[in-house]
C-alpha cells in the first residue's frame, strides 16, 4: 500500500482520490516532472534494473519493501479471507478469553484438526493470534481488537456480500447498472419511495450501523465539544446509536431524531431500551422532501452524504436548508479523501463499495464543502478527527 501515500509516485497515476489538478502554471517544470517519472519508470520496468538493484546492498531494501508493497497488493483478498474465515468460524471470539489448543479449537469450530492448525499458521502470520505453547494460541494485537469490536466483527462478516460483487471487478466498472448484493442490502439508495421499506430491511442495515457506530461515535466526539448545545438532531440518525453515545458524554443534551419511518421505530426501542426516551424527540419522513424539525442547534449527518450520488445530496442539504433557521449548525461526519495514509485507505475501500452499492461516493472536505456551499450553507470548515480512516467533519452554518 506504501505507494498510495507516497505522493511523489502517486502524482501522475490515477491512485489520488483528489479532483484532476488544475494546469500547471509552469509548464516547463511540470514537463521536466513528467519526463523524469517517465525515465524513472523505464528503470523500474526493466527486469535488468531490478535485478541489479536486488543485488546491490544500498537498495536492496528498498526493491524488497515494493516487492513486499506489490505483494500485499496482490495478495489483499487472500489475506481477507483467513481474517473472514476466522470471523466466521469463531475463532477469534473463542480466543478472546482464554487460550486454546489446536485441537480444542478445530473441535469448537467443526474443522479437521491439520485443517485448524492451517488456519491458525495463517492467521499467526497476519498478527491476528500467536502461539502460547506448542499447539496453544492466544489473540495476537490485531486478533483482540477485531475480537473486542463487535461493529468491526459485523462490517467484516457483511463483507461476504461485498465479495461477491466485486467477483467480476472490471464488470462492475463496466456496468451503470449491476444487480449487485449491496443494493439489495441499502434499499433506501434506490427506492423512488424510501419511506416505504420493510422493518425486515431497515432492521438489517441498522443493526449494522449501530454496531459500528461505537468507534466512530468515539472519533466524532473526541474532535467536536458538544457541550455548546441544548439539542442536536440526528438526520439519517439510524437506531439512535450516535445519540446514546452522545447522551452520556452531554447529560443535558436533548435529543432528536429524523429518519425512515421504519428506522425510527428501532430508535425508539432503542432509546427506551437506554432509558433515554424521555430525553429525546422522534421524526420519521424522507429527508429529501419532507419539513425537517427547526428545534436543534446542531444538526448531525453521519454516513449519510456519502451513500447519495451529487443530485441527491444536494436535494438533501436543500431540504435541510430551507427546514432550519439562520444560524443552525450542520455538522456532516463520514470517511473523506484526504492525503492521510487512513484517508487514502479508506478512500480506495469506499469508492469499491460504493460503486458496487450504485450509489454514493467517498468525497474530499472540499467536494463536501462546495455542496454545502451549493446549497446555500455559510462558513463551512472541516474539523479533523483523530482518526481520518474513519470520519472527517465539515460544519456549516444555516
Ligand atoms: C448509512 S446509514 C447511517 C446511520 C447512522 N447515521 C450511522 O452512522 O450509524 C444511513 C441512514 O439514513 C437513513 N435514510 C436513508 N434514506 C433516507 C431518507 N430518504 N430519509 C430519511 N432517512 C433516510 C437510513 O434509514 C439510515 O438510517
Amino acid at each position: 500500500m506504501s505507494d498510495l501515500v507516497d505522493r511523489d509516485s502517486a502524482d501522475e497515476t490515477s491512485a489520488s482520490p483528489q479532483p484532476a489538478a488544475p494546469p500547471s502554471t509552469n509548464g516547463g517544470e511540470r514537463h521536466i516532472g513528467l519526463r523524469v517519472r517517465q525515465w524513472r519508470n523505464r528503470l523500474i520496468g526493466s527486469q535488468g534494473f531490478r535485478s541489479r538493484a536486488l543485488r546491490f546492498p544500498g537498495t536492496r531494501w528498498l526493491v524488497r519493501r515494493k516487492a513486499n508493497d506489490l505483494f500485499w497488493l496482490t495478495a489483499g483478498f487472500v489475506f481477507s479471507q483467513v481474517l473472514s474465515a476466522c470471523v466466521s468460524l469463531g475463532v477469534l471470539d473463542r480466543l478472546r478469553n482464554a487460550s486454546l489448543s489446536t485441537k480444542d479449537l478445530a473441535k469448537e469450530c467443526g474443522l479437521p484438526e491439520d485443517r485448524m492448525q492451517l488456519l491458525l499458521e495463517q492467521a499467526e502470520r497476519l498478527d491476528l493470534v500467536r502461539r502460547a505453547g506448542r499447539s496453544r494460541w492466544v489473540l495476537d494485537d490485531a486478533g483482540v481488537v477485531v475480537a473486542s469490536d463487535p461493529g468491526l466483527t459485523a462490517i467484516i462478516a457483511h463483507h461476504s456480500l461485498l465479495y461477491r460483487d466485486l467477483a467480476q471487478p472490471a464488470d462492475l466498472f463496466k456496468s451503470r447498472k449491476c444487480t449487485t448484493q449491496l443494493r439489495k442490502y441499502w434499499a433506501y439508495a434506490h427506492g423512488q419511495n424510501p419511506s416505504g421499506i420493510d422493518p425486515e430491511t431497515a432492521q438489517s442495515y441498522s443493526a449494522l450501523m449501530r454496531s459500528s457506530q461505537a468507534m466512530l461515535a468515539d472519533c466524532i466526539l473526541a474532535a467536536h465539544d458538544f457541550g455548546h448545545y441544548d439539542s442536536i438532531l440526528d438526520v439519517g440518525g439510524g437506531d439512535g446509536a450516535f445519540l446514546v453515545t452522545a447522551a452520556t458524554a452531554y447529560p443535558s443534551l436533548h435529543l432528536q431524531l429524523f429518519d425512515l419511518p421504519a428506522v425510527t421505530e428501532l430508535a425508539r426501542t432503542h432509546l427506551t431500551d437506554k432509558y433515554l426516551i424521555d430525553r429525546s424527540t422522534l421524526h420519521a419522513g424522507d429527508f429529501t422532501r419532507d419539513p425537517v424539525p427547526d428545534t436543534a442547534d446542531c444538526v448531525c449527518l453521519i454516513r449519510v452524504l456519502c451513500d447519495h450520488d451529487d443530485d441527491r445530496v444536494l436535494d438533501i442539504l436543500g431540504n435541510l436548508y430551507r427546514s432550519l433557521k439562520p444560524g443552525t449548525r450542520i455538522m456532516i461526519a463520514e470517511a473523506m479523501a484526504g492525503d492521510s495514509e487512513g484517508a487514502q485507505l479508506s478512500a480506495v475501500y469506499f469508492s469499491l463499495y460504493f460503486l458496487a452499492m450504485g450509489s454514493g461516493r467517498c468525497r474530499t472536505d472540499t467536494e463536501i464543502k462546495n455542496l454545502l456551499d451549493e446549497a446555500g450553507f455559510r462558513r463551512p470548515h472541516t474539523v479533523a478527527t483523530p482518526n481520518p480512516l474513519l470520519a472527517t467533519l465539515v460544519f456549516a452554518e444555516r
